[in-house]
């Protein structure tokens, strides 16, 4: 029907993970999403409405800079849990879709938005799935959460603590660390006083019919010193193929991160006393390998793709279009990914610690 693309892929990497092992499925537009986890330890108690408070903080419709769709994310477990227990089978878990509304997408079912995926997917595929944005959507992020919250209670027994929050957004730093004010604010800012900025600018952005980026950070306490496999398995490596994985990030740095280009040896070094690594420029993890420091990293969230100002594009025939985004998007994603982040963290985690166990029994 289309003069390109000239052949058709197919559509692999869905799942991640080696032992705790995840495969997602589902489009934003469609029946539903969800997740299948495998890997999973038995008898260890797992309640719905655990993995449910994840989920209500990716959920959109939180503030009036996300998108107002109004998903209820409410989660379905179909397998793998018997009598509160985990049975050590595989766990399916399904989130409905019940706020669709592909008409919206109507007006530009012929036409490629610009930032979002629907160029490079096609080219692909071959095939133009119009209904919002398929497995490109944020919306599949949510079966990653409901998976990283079961990953989370494991960690959480084995002394892991993982957090992330907005470091950065609307060009607005945080100055203050402040860990309770991070669920009180619509950014999920560390800094209650810096969010407020944050929400001022992305407002005025939004009334402007644009929308802004930001930087979100990491910080992972009581991982074991050992995770991580040499040489293709690093353990930052495959933090930054999970982050990287996440629609929108564009850039992830550990520790000190690019500014050790301007450091001397000396100062970036993390030094030791008998008790304790000096400082923490590595990020907690050097030679692939965690040390047993706090592990640090921050991401690079991109400005939202899908905005209501007009832009220029072309249509499927090739001819230039004009086209405007008119629909429910988040004016800054970064307080939705927060969760998916630290979803993301606890999965790799847990993965290894599972292939740490395996190699040592
Ligand atoms: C939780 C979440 C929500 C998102 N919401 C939107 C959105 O409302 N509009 C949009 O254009 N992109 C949104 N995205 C980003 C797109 O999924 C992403 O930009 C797209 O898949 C292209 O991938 P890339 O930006 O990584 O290249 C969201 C991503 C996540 C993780």
């Amino acid at each position: 029907m289309y003069s390109w693309p000239s052949r058709s892929g197919i559509m692999a990497g869905n799942s991640f993970g080696e032992i705790f092992k995840i495969t997602t499925f589902g489009e934003s537009h469609g029946g539903a999403v969800g997740v299948v986890l495998d890997g999973m330890t038995p008898g260890i108690p797992i309640s719905k409405e655990e993995i449910q408070v994840q989920l209500d903080r990716r959920k959109p419709g939180q503030s009036f800079i996300t998108t107002p769709r109004a998903e209820p994310d409410k989660i379905h477990l179909m397998s793998g849990i018997f009598e509160g227990k985990s049975t050590g089978t595989p766990i399916l878990m399904i989130l409905y879709n019940k706020d669709f509304e592909p008409g919206a997408y109507e007006n530009i079912k012929e036409m490629f938005r610009p930032g979002h995926a629907d160029y490079s997917y096609f080219k692909k595929y071959g095939v133009r799935d119009w209904r919002g944005s398929g497995r490109a959507s944020g919306r599949e992020t949510s079966a990653r959460v409901a998976a990283g919250a079961v990953a989370r209670k494991l960690l959480e027994a084995r002394g892991v603590k993982v957090i992330a929050y907005t470091k950065r957004a609307g060009g607005i730093e945080c100055q203050t660390f402040d860990p309770e004010a991070i669920e009180k604010n619509p950014l999920r800012a560390c800094d209650p006083v810096a969010a407020e900025k944050m929400l001022e600018v992305i407002s005025k952005v939004k009334d402007e019919e644009d929308s802004m980026g930001g930087i979100i950070e990491c910080r992972i306490t009581g991982v074991a010193p050992g995770l991580g496999e040499p040489v293709f398995d690093k353990l930052d490596a495959e933090i930054a193929h999970a982050i990287l994985s996440v629609g929108s990030t564009k850039g992830i740095e550990f520790g000190a991160g690019f500014a050790a280009a301007d450091m001397r040896g000396s100062e970036h070094n993390d030094q030791m006393d008998s008790q304790n690594f000096l400082s923490n420029n590595a990020g907690g993890i050097i030679g692939g390998i965690s040390t047993g420091n706090e592990i640090v990293f921050r991401v690079v969230v991109k400005p939202t793709s899908s905005i209501s100002r007009v832009q220029m594009t072309r249509d499927m025939g090739g001819v230039t279009k004009e086209i405007r985004t008119i629909g429910r998007h988040d004016a800054c994603i970064c307080p939705r990914i927060v969760p998916v982040i630290e979803a993301m963290a606890c999965l790799v985690l847990e993965d290894h610690y599972k292939r740490q166990a395996a190699m040592l029994a």
